[in-house]
């Protein structure tokens, strides 16, 4: 069965470290996003893909030449203009020549959702377009998905008040689509599926909606990223559990650790260096980032070839861009990013 897979997207999020590295090219545990998220497409019986690409697109065709990600065989569709989701899904899907029923995939989840049981669920059900659906705490975060017992979308409410909100079930990120969904987009300009095609496809009443279990993660946030690699390393998403982790952490073989340091659900990309009596808990370091002597991190994301200076302390949660150097003694916590484009 053929799929899309949403990658187009700025990362207004992750920034600064999407500044120069697309949000799905960031790595979890050492392996760009996109090839976590391939693989689990892969195992549930998807081996074409069309890559819906925007911003940065170089980033993914340099990295995977060959037009295989994962054992997948992926098109490159990349749009001469931002058109969000559904405009980008209509341009991606008519470059492949899509005419029977796809897949959609938001390439910022982590899921290991059973796409065979959504696509059985989508038929048994006739539907025109099928949501995957994830029960969460907090769901005025998300678009909340009401429907009727039979899975039949009553509405589809992005980001809701949250003492409005109707059912903690929200839009998980991954859709079965019959080829007239692409009709209902129109083909030029900005289109959103959340808040254009979702609606309208519930007023038609041939949305339907199917809650799922599975292990599911929006990586898209600081925190929600370091999530996922502590997620990853610890085996919760079990298929893609890290061999050669130690005590929830995972060191790259190139990178050099002080024995003095200590280094808790934390990640050491290649080529960085952790000096003496550093502390590291629940962090990544990304390629080639520099952490002196008697630094404590924790809750942060260090950004390739980033310096952290002696003697400083970042809390929850510190996003340091590519190439920036923290002064030595420095004290960060709250929502800190550092760095500009
Ligand atoms: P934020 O700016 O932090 O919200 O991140 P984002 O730009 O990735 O947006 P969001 O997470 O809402 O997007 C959901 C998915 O759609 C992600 O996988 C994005 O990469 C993708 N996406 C969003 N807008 C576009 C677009 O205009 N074109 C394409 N091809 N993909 C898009």
């Amino acid at each position: 069965m053929k799929s899309v897979i949403l990658v187009g997207g700025v990362g207004t999020r992750m920034r600064p470290l999407t500044y120069e590295t697309p949000k799905q090219m960031l790595p979890l545990v050492g392996v760009p996003m996109i090839e976590c998220v391939f693989d689990a497409l892969a195992r549930h019986g998807i081996t074409d893909a069309v890559l819906a690409l925007g911003y940065l697109p170089d980033r993914f065709i340099e990295a995977y030449p060959s037009g295989v990600i994962a054992g997948v065989h992926v098109t490159y569709a990349v749009e001469p203009e931002p058109l969000d989701t559904a405009g980008a899904i209509r341009f991606a899907a008519k470059l492949a020549n899509i005419d029977e029923t796809f897949i959609v995939v938001n390439g910022d989840i982590i899921t290991d959702l059973d796409i065979s049981k959504l696509v059985k669920f989508h038929r048994d059900h006739r539907a025109e377009a099928t949501i995957a659906l994830h029960a969460v705490e907090d769901p005025s975060r998300f678009g909340v998905v009401p429907t009727t017992p039979d899975g039949r979308v009553i509405a589809f409410v992005e980001k809701p008040p949250r003492d409005e909100v109707p059912t903690n079930l929200i839009n998980a990120g991954t859709y079965v689509f019959e080829p007239s969904v692409l009709e209902r987009i129109a083909p030029t300009g900005r289109v959103s599926i959340e808040r254009d095609t979702f609606p309208e496809l519930a007023a038609a009443g041939t949305l339907y909606a199917m809650a799922d279990d599975s292990y599911w993660l929006d990586a898209g946030t600081p925190q929600a990223f370091l999530q996922a690699n502590v997620d990853f390393m610890l085996g919760h998403f079990r298929e893609n559990a890290v061999a050669g982790t130690a005590d929830g952490s995972w060191i790259h073989p190139s990178s050099t650790v002080d024995p003095s340091a200590t280094i808790i659900n934390s990640v050491v990309d290649r080529n960085c260096v952790v000096k003496a009596n550093v502390v590291l808990e629940n962090s990544v370091l990304l390629p080639g980032a520099v952490v002196e002597e008697d630094v404590e991190v924790r809750f942060s994301i260090i950004g390739p070839d980033a310096v952290i200076g002696a003697l400083s302390r970042l809390d929850a949660t510190c996003v340091v861009g590519a190439n920036v150097r923290v002064e030595p003694g420095s004290r960060l916590a709250g929502d800190v990013r550092l760095g500009g484009v």
